[in-house]
Formats: C-alpha cells, structure tokens, sequence
C-alpha cells in the first residue's frame, strides 16, 4: 500500500507518545506511522492495545541512539517526517544516574537528526524534523515573576533539563548549519492516562487506592502549570502540519497549581471516586526531604501558539483531573500490571533481547 506521507514517532510507546501515535493513526489512514521504541521501563505496548492492528501502523523496538538500526529505518519505510518524542523523562531519575539522560536525551537526538540528514540528502522538500522539548529548560520562575516565552533565555537545573535543552540545540544547529527543517516545542506538565507512576499524579492516585503515603517534596509550595495530555497532543498535530519551519512555539494551559493544593484536589476527587468519606486519605499526605535544585515555579506563555495557529486547551483542569482519576481508577490492571513489574517480563518473552 502506497501511503501520503510516512512518519516516524519515536517513544510512542511512552506516556505522551502513545497519545500522539493513536492520535495519527486513527485521524491520518492515509500515512503511515512508524512507532520506534526502546521499551525502556517507561515504554509500554499496553498503551496502544486498541490501535496496534491498524493498517497504517508499524511498531519497531529499537534504541534511538543505534545509528545504524536508525538509518536502516529511515530507508526502510521512507520516512519523510519525524515527531521525536523518546527521551528520559523523569527529573528523579536524572539526578541519580545523569549519564544514561546524557545518552538517550542528547546523543539519541543526534543519532537521529544525523539519520535524518543522511536519508534526505540536501532534499528538505516536504520533510520536517519535530523536536518535542518542555518548559523545564528554562529554568525556574519566582513565585510571582512572569511566564516562559519563546525568548526567555535557557536556564536548565536538572540533569534532565540540561540534556534536554542541549538536545533543543542541536536541532536548532541542525536547521542553521545544514538547512534541515526543524521545529522545536517547549510543554508545561502534562497529565491524563498511561503515564507511568513515578509521576506525581498518578503516583498519588495509586497510593491513595493503596492508603499507601503521599510524598510531598519540601513544603509543597512547588508550582507547575498542568495541561492534559490529548490536548498536547492535539497541539502537536496542528504544529506537525501547519508549524512554520524553525520556530519554537510554546505549549501550556494558563493552568498554574501549588503542588500541595493539587494534591488536596486529587485526594478530595479520589476519595469521592472511591466512594470513600470526604478527607479521608488526607493523613497520607507526609512531607519529605526536597528534591536537589527542585525549580520553585513553571508557567508558560503560550500567546504565540493561540495568535499564530488558533491553538487553546479543550478542557477545563476540573473536568480533565476527574477524568484522569476516573480513568485510573477504572483501569487498575493497566497500573498493577505496571507496579509488579509483569509488563516488563511480557516484553523479555515477547522479544527475548531487552
Ligand atoms: P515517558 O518516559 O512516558 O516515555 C518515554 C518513551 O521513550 C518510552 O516509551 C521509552 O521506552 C522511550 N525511550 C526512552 N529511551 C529510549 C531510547 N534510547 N530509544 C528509543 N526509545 C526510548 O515520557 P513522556 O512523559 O511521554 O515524555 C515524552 C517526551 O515529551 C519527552 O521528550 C519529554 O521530555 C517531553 N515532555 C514531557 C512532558 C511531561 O509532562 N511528561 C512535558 C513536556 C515535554
Ligand atoms: O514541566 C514539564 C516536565 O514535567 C516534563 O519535562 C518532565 O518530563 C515531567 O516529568 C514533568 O517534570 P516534573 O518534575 O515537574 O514532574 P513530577 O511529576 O516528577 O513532579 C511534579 C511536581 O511534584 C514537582 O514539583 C515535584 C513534586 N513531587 C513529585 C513526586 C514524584 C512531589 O512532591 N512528590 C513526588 O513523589
């Protein structure tokens, strides 16, 4: 079958990735989706159960830093388009073991930006390389101090905001020495289902239903701007088609919460959910040591975005949050399955080779 376009999404199989996949696949018959992914512990093929026949889609299990697979790829299916998404993700994770965020965030976008130079060979004609980055790479606001535009200066703290921001500029250097078509994206948090549980919310979603206790960094006066999952993905969608070529373009909901307030309104939705009386899972809540060099505020301006391509969130934080414990409630295999480790014993069988 002869597809319109062929486009390569790499960690698909990961929170916000498995979003974009479905989201591609379902609305664009016509091209075809190329999932590469590690399956790392955050990849997760249950993720997209409900797509993974469809025509129009191939899974390939790979590393991104393995150039030669990565080559063989592009070749293979004719990719035209790239919406990068693969990276270590978790700022925790980071400031323990930096040198495999290193690898993955800023080595594994070199290997795939230099693939891709390779394949399109000076012809840039109808290609895009989109690069997904977040708002951590700008560093931390002042309680009332403003927003993150597109020109605030980059001002990474964490391990992992560091190699994100190095790989935001080889993507840029890469559209500047060579001409590639690039984009890149800078996202506030996102929340919704499928993300993986060392993530404050569903981390705390999982503990409440465990009466398990809830670890708040600090004092929790910790501020980040939350913006559901579908609607970023939405956003990468209208950026992927209609983007101007070496533009960054901010993403985030004008949707700024205190981490402990957040809390209090996922323990006070979750105990309704659960048909538990109001306040019950309160004493959970146990403040412990912060997190090293943990960002005081993250709030972006996402104005541009609005003006340039008629962007905004769908949904109310309200409606999203409840849906997002709803959907974890109701979905406990998904998330058992996870916090026992058998999604990873699975894939060994499935591929012997992780
Ligand atoms: P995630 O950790 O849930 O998923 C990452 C995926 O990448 C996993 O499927 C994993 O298997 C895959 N992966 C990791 N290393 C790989 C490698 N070497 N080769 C191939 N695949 C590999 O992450 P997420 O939260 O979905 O984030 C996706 C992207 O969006 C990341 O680039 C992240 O920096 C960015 N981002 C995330 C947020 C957020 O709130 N989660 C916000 C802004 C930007
Ligand atoms: O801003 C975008 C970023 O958001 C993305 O680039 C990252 O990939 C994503 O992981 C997320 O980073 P954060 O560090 O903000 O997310 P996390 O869910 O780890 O933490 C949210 C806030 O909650 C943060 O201030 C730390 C705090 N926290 C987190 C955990 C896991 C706690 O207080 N207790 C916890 O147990």
């Amino acid at each position: 079958m002869e597809f319109k376009r062929n486009i390569l999404i790499t960690g698909g199989a990961g929170f916000i990735g498995s979003h974009v996949v479905r989201l591609f696949v379902n609305k664009y018959p016509e091209y075809r989706i190329v999932n590469l992914d590690k399956l790392t512990y955050a990849g997760n093929l249950a993720n997209l159960k409900d797509i993974e026949n469809a025509p129009n889609y191939v899974f390939v299990r790979a590393d991104i830093c393995d150039f030669d697979t990565v080559c063989r790829i592009f070749s293979e299916y004719g990719i035209d388009g790239v919406i990068h998404l693969a990276a270590e993700s978790h700022v925790d994770r980071s400031i323990k073991d930096p040198f495999t965020f290193a690898r993955t965030n800023v080595l594994g976008t070199l290997s795939l930006l230099q693939a891709a130079r390779n394949s399109w060979n000076g012809d840039w004609n109808g290609k895009l390389f989109y690069h997904i980055s977040t708002d951590e790479v700008y560093g931390a606001l002042k309680a009332d101090g403003g927003f993150f535009t597109e020109e605030t200066k980059y001002d990474p703290h964490s391990p992992y905001s560091a190699s994100k921001a190095s790989s935001d500029h080889f993507v840029r250097s890469f559209h500047d020495t060579y001409g590639m078509p690039t984009i890149v994206t800078n996202c506030s948090n996102n929340y919704g289902p499928y993300q993986f549980p060392e993530k404050l919310i569903p981390l705390f979603i999982n503990n409440i239903r465990h009466g398990k206790p809830l670890p708040v960094y600090g004092t929790g006066e910790n501020v980040r701007d939350w913006l559901y999952v579908e609607d970023h993905a939405r956003a990468i969608d209208l950026i992927f088609h209609k983007g101007k070529v070496a533009e960054t373009y901010n993403i985030g909901g004008f949707n700024e919460w205190r981490n402990i307030d957040l809390i209090h309104v996922i323990i006070k939705t979750a105990d309704r959910l659960l048909g538990n009386p109001e306040g019950t899972s309160e004493h959970l809540i146990k403040f412990v040591t912060d997190r090293a060099g943990h960002d005081l505020r993250y709030a972006i301006d996402s104005r541009k975005l609005k003006s340039e391509l008629g962007w905004e969130p769908s949904l109310q934080f309200e409606e999203g949050i409840e849906k997002t414990i709803r959907w974890y409630l109701d979905n406990q295999p998904w998330m058992d399955n996870i916090t026992s480790g058998e999604y990873e014993k699975y894939y060994d069988e499935m591929y012997n080779n992780r």
